[in-house]
């Protein structure tokens, strides 16, 4: 189980279902959202953005990365998705590479749907023996 405080969960929660109302899932139907906590202890959201070219569209958890990027984080702390409706999703195995390229193996991973945390791992557990930005160093 997670260490994060209740108030932090609740945040990250909030955030993420706030972001999944934007997503722009034409195609699937397949609203997501996502939030990421950054090393000042900000929080950043994203849904998914589908694209009439299917290949073209992407996750919420990148568009939560491009937020934090763009107001300045670089550390995630921690991360929480939520599917549509009832479902409890994990990171597709794309966004999981993504999040490695900010968050170390221990950072937690959860899960959520609309009445809250249901599972959380580390991103360690979801991407072992990852390949990540010290191999290029
Ligand atoms: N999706 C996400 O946004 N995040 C995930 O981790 C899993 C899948 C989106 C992509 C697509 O717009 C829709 O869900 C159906 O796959």
């Amino acid at each position: 189980m997670h260490a994060l405080s209740p108030d932090v969960v609740q945040r990250l929660l909030a955030a993420a279902l706030a972001a999944r109302t934007r997503a722009h899932a034409p195609y699937s139907g397949y609203a997501v959202g996502a939030a990421v906590l950054d090393e000042t202890g900000a929080v950043h959201a994203g849904c998914n953005v589908e694209n009439a070219a299917y290949p073209q569209g992407w996750c919420a958890e990148a568009t939560a990365l491009g937020a934090m990027v763009m107001a300045g984080g670089y550390q995630v702390k921690a991360v929480l998705v939520a599917g549509p409706g009832g479902q409890v999703i994990s990171p597709c195995g794309g966004c999981r590479q993504k999040l490695r390229e900010f968050a170390g193996d221990d950072v937690p991973v959860l899960a959520a749907d609309d009445s809250g945390v249901q599972s959380s791992w580390t991103l360690g557990e979801l991407l072992p023996a990852s390949f990540g930005p010290a191999h290029l160093k």
